[in-house]
């Protein structure tokens, strides 16, 4: 039987795929995906997605070593130790660390997810290897695929269907898959800008917005594809690194 691969488009879905047992993918390209990848890749222990603020800062109350990142309208909150900018995170700052991460709807794509048998995080900077780690969990169990896209504040999101796009491309080049209708048309939207990526990723609402404050570096940063092989894993609420 093949594995099918799923799309669905918003952080609001994700209780249908963990009713449907599927290995999901979540992304969000910009940024919480990109971040916790960066974030795992240079040296973090573990990420704990946090759903609001409150949340987020009472885990910190009970865990007063760890690093409390996150943002709302792409800044970071007051108090705060670090944004939601991948570029923040790097060796000299997370190595070790547990980070507490709570985004507009990255981290809640992330939290909907609990209950699902498995959980990775998805972003262009690791489509290739998140894509090998989710067929090969399928096929071990006898699972299908959710491409999962957290979605702009409950809305459509041109980057993150571009990536769930990328990733498809790459189960498409691995035997034993079978695509729903709105996999298949993020697969064809990923091979229209392919070749203009950063260009057709800035066109978007998203984008746009932090470019305008002042964030362009992050979407040039997050538009690079297949950059880690890091594949991090979401299991009882808390993200660590899955090397393939
Ligand atoms: C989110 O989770 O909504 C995003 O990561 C927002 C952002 O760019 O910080």
């Amino acid at each position: 039987m093949p594995v099918r691969v799923n799309l669905e488009l918003r952080a609001g879905d994700a209780p249908k795929t963990v009713h449907r047992r599927d290995v999901i993918i979540v992304i969000d390209v910009l940024r919480c995906t990109s971040t916790i990848i960066t974030a795992l890749t240079n040296g973090a222990q573990a990420v704990i997605p946090a759903e609001t603020l409150k949340e987020a800062r009472e885990i910190r109350k009970m865990n007063p070593t760890y690093l409390l990142a996150g943002e709302r309208r792409g800044l970071k909150p007051r108090g705060f130790d670090l944004g939601n900018s991948p570029l923040e995170f790097t060796r000299e700052k997370v190595e070790g660390r547990h980070i507490i991460l709570t985004t507009t709807s990255g981290t809640r794509a992330l939290k909907r997810s609990e209950g699902a048998r498995w959980v990775l995080v998805g972003a262009l900077l690791n489509a290739r290897s998140a894509a090998h780690e989710a067929l090969r969990l399928a096929k071990d169990e006898r699972l299908n695929i959710t491409l999962l896209t957290s979605g702009r504040k409950g809305e459509f999101s041109l980057e993150d269907f571009i990536c769930a796009g990328a990733i498809a491309e790459e189960l498409k080049r691995m035997n034993g898959t079978k695509f729903s209708d709105a996999a298949t048309a993020a697969n064809l939207t990923y091979l229209t800008a392919k070749d203009e990526l950063l260009n057709t990723v800035q066109g978007g609402e998203h984008a746009q917005y932090l470019t305008a404050i002042g964030l362009k570096g992050d979407v040039e940063f997050c538009c690079q594809l297949n950059q880690y092989e890091a594949v991090p894993i979401c299991r009882n609420g808390i993200i660590e690194l899955h090397e393939p």
